[in-house]
């Protein structure tokens, strides 16, 4: 039920996978800001067109900060949000600024690149493991999760055994539906990791845990719940995101069998695919901020105090910026796209990212070839609107 005829309920959950949900591109044609309403019964602004958007990601007007009181709930499980916020998505700059400082030379060019011959070598283990047992499995168990899950765990220092518990906390949470359930999870998410520092507090091994233990931890410029919640954020968002990214990208470069023709033919085009890919699919699709001040966008007046959710999937399909959006094009320059967000919280994980998605798609393409999906259409599980988006399982066959 719409809560009035100006502002449709949002989000919708997908139907296909890889297309804005139904009804989403026709708020977009309602101008680049329209008003849309949350599950709560609230109205806020939703923007659609890219310019308004950009601007907006890098107006200090506009904030993350959860513990406002204004700030949008954009899902059940987000309620209470304000009372313990997650490092870097939930603070504004300078507090914002400082956090993320201690974390950006592990995730700099030079060590991602570094990390490459790693990569490779996980992409290579999980695909000899698929063909020993095959000739059929289920990529998101098979591959599209164990491989950023295997990376995230050796870049932080986490050990890979135990990635059952911390893979199934991580997908409880981002699907719990209630704030209870959510805080619930998380306590025990926390209590799994501190115990995680307290183990390398008295073991020390090698990873950005064990480092930030050393240098900040000891030094007291961190404190131990900081830590606690710095892994939690790193290690959720280091494994889930490019999970489905790896598992939806492939579903959909085989529902269009001329653009995965073109990239087996030149594999010199993957770098520029991986960007439409990241265009195109938009899994992280709702950004939610909240204005501290009076802000003029597109003719419209954002006011302190409103809810502004920016909307990756259409954002990325706009036409003035995209010359056919809603087509794939693996050859098109992707560039500008919001996938990754855009200013001071754009994606601390990019180069990571980046890299195991040029290296996971490669290799199933190069080293099974004969790769196809295995699930009519209409059995796909999709995840549902309020979460990353992506798909639960993908059997596949060669
Ligand atoms: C293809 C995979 C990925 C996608 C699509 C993605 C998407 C995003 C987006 C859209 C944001 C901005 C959220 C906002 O502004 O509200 C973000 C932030 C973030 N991402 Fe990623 N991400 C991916 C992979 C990763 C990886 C591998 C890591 C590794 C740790 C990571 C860590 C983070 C962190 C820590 C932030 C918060 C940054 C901040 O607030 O300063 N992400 N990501």
């Amino acid at each position: 039920m719409e809560q009035s005829a100006t502002a449709p309920d949002f989000p919708r959950a997908r139907t296909c996978p890889y297309q804005p949900p139904a009804g989403h591109e026709a708020l977009a044609e309602r101008g680049p800001l329209s008003r849309v309403t949350l599950y709560d019964g609230r109205e806020v602004w939703l923007v659609t067109g890219h310019a308004e958007g950009r601007a907006l990601l890098t107006d200090q007007r506009l904030s993350s900060d959860r513990q406002n009181p204004a700030f949008p709930v954009f899902a059940a499980r987000a309620e209470g949000q304000g009372e313990a916020p997650l490092p870097l998505i939930g603070y504004d700059d300078p507090e914002h600024a400082r956090q993320r400082r201690m974390l950006i030379p592990s995730f700099g060019l030079k060590r991602i690149a570094a990390m490459r011959p790693q990569i490779q070598r996980i992409a290579d283990e999980l695909i000899d493991a698929m063909l020993a047992g095959g000739p059929e499995a289920e990529l998101v168990s098979a591959y599209a999760l164990p491989l950023p899950s295997m990376v995230i765990c050796s870049l932080l220092g986490v050990p890979y055994e135990e990635h059952e518990l911390f893979e199934s906390l991580s997908r409880a949470l981002l699907l719990s539906e209630t704030g209870a359930q959510a805080r619930g999870i998380r306590q025990e998410f926390e209590d799994y990791l501190d115990g995680l520092i307290a183990r390398k507090e008295a073991a020390p091994g090698e990873g950005l845990l064990d480092e930030l233990i050393a240098d900040r931890l000891m030094e007291g410029q961190l404190d131990r719940r900081d830590l606690v919640m710095t892994a939690m954020v790193t290690l959720v968002a280091g494994h889930e995101t490019t999970a489905n990214m790896i598992s939806l990208g492939m579903y959909t470069l085989h529902e269009h069998p001329d653009q995965l023709a073109a990239l087996r033919a030149d594999p010199a085009l993957m770098p520029g695919a991986v960007e439409e890919l990241l265009r195109y699919l938009s899994i992280a699709d709702v950004m939610v901020r909240v204005a501290t001040a009076d802000i003029e966008v597109a003719g419209q007046t954002v006011r302190a105090g409103d809810g502004v959710i920016l909307g990756a999937s259409l954002i990325n399909r706009d036409a003035g910026v995209y010359e056919r959006p809603g087509v794939l094009d693996v050859r098109r320059s992707a560039r500008h796209h919001v996938a990754f967000g855009f200013g001071i919280h754009q994606c601390l994980g990019q180069n990571l990212a980046r890299a195991e998605l040029e290296i996971a798609f490669t290799t199933l393409l190069t080293r099974i070839p004969t790769l196809r999906i295995a699930v009519a259409r209409d059995e796909l599980l999709i995840k549902p609107a309020t979460t990353l988006q992506g798909l639960f399982t993908l059997p596949v066959a060669w």
